[in-house]
């Protein structure tokens, strides 16, 4: 069963604690927090601090997206924010398996992100270490970019891939209610949105975003 993991990314900061009262009123299972820091990607988003702050005020688990060039500097940080979700990207260190050991080593979920140019062949290794997949389904860093179509045919090889095993495929970047659909066909089951539900009437937003991946 798929569903809609909001990223709090797109959530307007001025009203970030009514954004995140009215995800847990509409029982909100896991948030996605994006962690940038302005190297791996150009934009720079919550911090461990803010990060833990926000979790102690909630209720959800937390899904937390790093986007930073040396996870192992600040992988300890992030695990110390109690988030249960913590993913990696691939790109980002030549230590990936390390990383994804130690995660789960301190007993949260440990997922392993790929880039839109990276191919899915390269989690082959990684497929005993990890909970969840995220494929990015755009480019890391900038809110309101296009769903690359070609994902779609990711998420299925990945979806191959990985067989018998008990690893749900994240998908992140673009998604609207139509696009979340077609995600969610070819075996997506983790679907982040940003814009998607954060502009205009959020609550027929989100309903919408439900209804379509029933
Ligand atoms: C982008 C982030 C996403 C972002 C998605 O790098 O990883 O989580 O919030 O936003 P939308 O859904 O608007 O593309
Ligand atoms: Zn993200």
């Amino acid at each position: 069963m798929a569903q809609i993991l909001p990223s709090i990314f797109g959530a307007d900061i001025m009203y970030l604690q009514d954004d995140i009262h009215f995800l847990e009123e509409e029982k909100t299972e896991i948030l996605h927090v994006d962690l940038m820091d302005g190297n791996f990607v150009s934009n720079i988003a919550f911090g461990p601090n803010q990060i833990a702050e926000m979790k102690k005020n909630s209720k959800m688990v937390f899904d937390v997206h790093m986007m930073v060039q040396h996870p192992k500097d600040h992988i300890d940080d992030v695990i110390a924010t109690g988030a249960e979700m913590i993913s990696v990207h691939y790109e980002s260190t030549p230590h990936i398996h390390s990383i994804l050991q130690k995660i789960r080593k301190a007993g949260r979920k440990a997922g392993v992100v790929i880039n839109p140019g990276t191919p899915e062949a390269i989690l082959e290794y990684l497929l005993d270490d990890i909970d969840y997949i995220l494929i990015m389904t755009i480019n890391p860093g900038q809110p309101g970019q296009t769903f690359i179509r070609k994902s779609l045919e990711k998420i299925r090889q990945t979806k191959e891939l990985i067989g018998e095993r008990k690893i749900q495929i994240e998908v992140d970047g673009g998604v609207n209610k139509e696009i979340a659909k077609e995600c969610a066909e070819v075996g997506a089951e983790l679907i982040v949105v940003g814009g998607a539900l954060f502009s205009g009437d959020k609550k027929a937003q989100y309903q919408a975003l439900r209804e379509a991946i029933k």
